[in-house]
């Protein structure tokens, strides 16, 4: 096909499930959680994942990003079958390809900001002067250029989530998994977090996916997907407009029952 005309549908892929089943067994009782999904993430996406609390989007997520595995069906990341890897493919899957950003920062409180931002390059063996350089430039552009020897308990919420998206870029991951990555933080810090994952998703360095019960969150993603009871019931697609996009998803979330049972 000629380069100029690529249609979205030739898109890398970057991750992939189809027909993915989640069955828990608790003491003998199975509960399916997720029912048969299928959704794959092309490369520069930045997908927000929606639903109630208890509709399996920490599950979906996990599956996704090989923290856990799934009952039924395939998941692939970046062309690799993730259900037939080894754990030793499975440990250079997560150091090379993967990026995580989870709610409560997990950063490690002995070490200073721009350490914990290296620990992933620095585990590779990536010389130390490589290290800075590149430590530095991501912490520029999220705003943590001044805080780099501080230490975790001397840093605010935000700025300890936006170390914690620095440390999941830095090593130029395929994908980046967010699971409710601003579910602790204030409006205004949530907001420069969010402002800083559509900056980097726009100018191309990262795909994102990202779960979160929280319409306004989910407007700056690209695509959001809406889960209720372990099954994506549907798509909703950005304009060029946020606070448009905001509100034909908070429509859908109130058709889907209202927000009381997402918090
Ligand atoms: N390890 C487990 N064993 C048994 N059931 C589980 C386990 N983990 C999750 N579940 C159940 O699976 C369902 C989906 O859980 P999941 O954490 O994916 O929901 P969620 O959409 O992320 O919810 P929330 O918005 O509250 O974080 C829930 O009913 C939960 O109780
Ligand atoms: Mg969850």
């Amino acid at each position: 096909m000629n380069e100029n005309n690529i249609s979205p549908i030739s898109r890398r892929k970057v991750a992939e499930v189809a027909n993915l089943i989640k069955t828990y067994d608790t003491k003998g009782f199975q509960t399916k959680v997720l029912m048969g999904i299928d959704l794959t993430v092309y490369e520069h996406d930045f997908i927000a994942i929606m639903g109630p609390s208890g509709s399996g989007k920490t599950t979906l997520l996990n599956i996704l990003s090989t923290i856990d595995k799934p009952t039924q069906g395939t998941v692939t990341l970046d062309g690799q079958d993730v259900t037939r890897a080894s754990n030793k493919e499975l440990s250079s899957l997560r150091r090379d390809k993967i990026g995580f950003v989870f709610q409560d920062y997990n950063l490690l409180d002995t070490m200073t900001l721009q350490d914990n931002i290296a620990l992933p390059l620095s585990l590779n063996g990536v010389p130390e002067k490589v290290c800075i350089q590149r430590v530095q430039e991501a912490a520029a552009r999220f705003g943590l250029k001044e805080h780099l020897r501080k230490y975790p308990y001397q840093l605010s919420g935000g700025q300890k989530q936006r170390g914690a998206t620095c440390r999941a870029l830095v090593t130029n991951p395929k994908i980046i998994f967010a699971d409710e990555p601003t579910g602790a933080l204030d409006s205004k810090s949530g907001r420069d977090l969010l402002e800083c994952l559509k900056g980097v998703n726009d100018s191309g360095q990262a795909t994102i996916l990202m779960v979160t019960h929280d319409p306004f969150c989910a407007s700056y993603a690209k695509d959001v997907y809406m889960l209720s009871d372990g099954a994506i019931l549907c798509r909703i697609s950005r304009g060029a407009d946020r606070k448009e996009f905001y509100d034909r998803i908070v429509d859908v979330q109130t058709s889907m029952g209202g927000d009381s049972s997402w918090e």
